[in-house]
């Protein structure tokens, strides 16, 4: 067996109506003083309404940071780091969607107020290397993962810079069904998606896949392609709801150890150049790369297919059947098709195979080798 670490967040709480215990695991780790880092959507969606009485009734003096925007921008990020260190933060809850997450882990390291570095200093792989605050994650989508990942995505002037580093792992994830009811169908849709690319890549992952990660992104596809139908056409259903937030953390924890690949390179220059959401974007590539990747990871799609198709499964090949499925399902759960009905133009596309190539850091992951060429052909495929 090939040697490998695997890290995850310590502590998960999976069950529906669990956030309204956040004040008390606030108060357990001794905090005082607690920044809730968010978005104005919770807000108007007053998914608040359920954790603010319990903190009064804790004593935990509670601030909300509510300005994160999709795809957050350094800006953004030191003004809650500003907040959290004005008001003498010592926990900091990150809740919503990757981008409330993705803030909140950064707010965390860089308020900590023994902190020497700034976030200049800890763009890269292992270069956060001093201590944080606690951090609590709670997920109001069912699809990044960022709740299990050492992983933050910041925009910056030159485009999107990542933080990768263990200090970034949360304390603790809540996973509450309620939270995610009131989620738009096409955002259940592609949130969803998303979680399913993180599962696949992470099982076909080139340099770090290992048998940890492998047993989850198993079971995280079985949950998520049984439940993803039903989230979607049925948003109350608490227990679909919940399958997806689990889903979606064990595919988080699989690819925080075994990173994502092709799909995901070539998905974030979609979103940086035509605001696509980050799921969208992979699911409008994500079958042209598996095509691509077939000859080289023909054996392994065929072992991830059953947990897609179950008893659907039929003798032959089982590789073809795992991209049909998945071409069913994207189209079942009413995303666009193709690149040219998300507004994406075609000649666009020599420029977007470009971009794909620096993102060398996922591309190395890839079961095949990856050209720019490649990317064009996969774009053009997909469009
Ligand atoms: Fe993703």
């Amino acid at each position: 067996m090939q040697a490998f670490n695997f890290s995850t967040t310590a502590h998960l709480i999976c069950a529906s109506g669990a956030a309204a215990q956040l004040a008390q695991e606030c108060a357990a780790r001794g905090a005082r003083n607690v920044l809730l880092v968010t978005d104005a959507g919770i807000l108007r969606h007053n998914l608040l309404e359920s954790i603010l009485p319990g903190f009064s009734a804790a004593g935990v003096n509670l601030q909300v940071y509510s300005d994160v925007l999709a795809d957050p921008a350094e800006e953004l990020v030191l003004a809650a780091t500003e907040q959290a260190r004005a008001m003498g933060a010592d926990l900091i809850v990150g809740f919503g969607g990757g981008s409330s997450m993705d803030t909140a882990k950064l707010v965390a390291y860089l308020a900590h107020p023994a902190q020497r570095q700034s976030l200049s200093d800890i763009y890269g792989v292992n270069q956060a290397s001093g201590v944080r605050l606690p951090l609590i994650q709670v997920p109001t989508t069912a699809g990044t993962g960022s709740e299990v990942t050492p992983i933050s995505i910041v925009t910056t002037a030159t485009g999107k810079s990542g933080v990768v580093s263990q200090q970034l792992l949360p304390d603790l994830a809540i996973l509450d069904a309620q939270l995610t009811v009131g989620l738009p169908g096409p955002v259940t849709a592609a949130t969803g998606i998303d979680a399913m690319v993180h599962a696949i890549e992470a099982y076909t992952s080139k340099l770090r896949k290992n048998p940890i990660s492998d047993l989850l992104a198993r079971e995280a596809l079985r949950l998520l392609s049984a439940h993803l139908e039903r989230a979607v056409r049925e948003p109350q259903d608490l227990e679909a709801r919940q399958a997806m937030l689990l889903g979606a953390c064990l595919a988080g924890q699989a690819f925080a150890n075994a990173p994502v690949a092709a799909v995901h390179a070539l998905a974030y220059p979609l979103g940086i150049t035509f605001h696509l959401p980050h799921g969208l974007s992979n699911a409008l590539v994500l079958n042209s790369v598996l095509a691509f990747n077939l000859p080289q990871a023909h054996s392994l799609y065929a072992e991830l297919a059953p947990c897609v198709l179950g008893k659907r499964l039929l003798p032959g090949d089982a590789a073809a059947q795992l991209i049909e499925e998945l071409h069913r399902l994207h189209e079942a759960v009413g995303l666009p098709m193709r690149l040219r009905d998300a507004g994406v133009t075609r000649e666009s596309l020599p420029e977007l195979a470009r971009s794909a190539m620096q993102q060398q850091r996922l591309l190395v992951n890839n079961p095949r080798p990856v050209l720019e060429a490649d990317a064009l052909a996969i774009y053009t495929a997909a469009y």
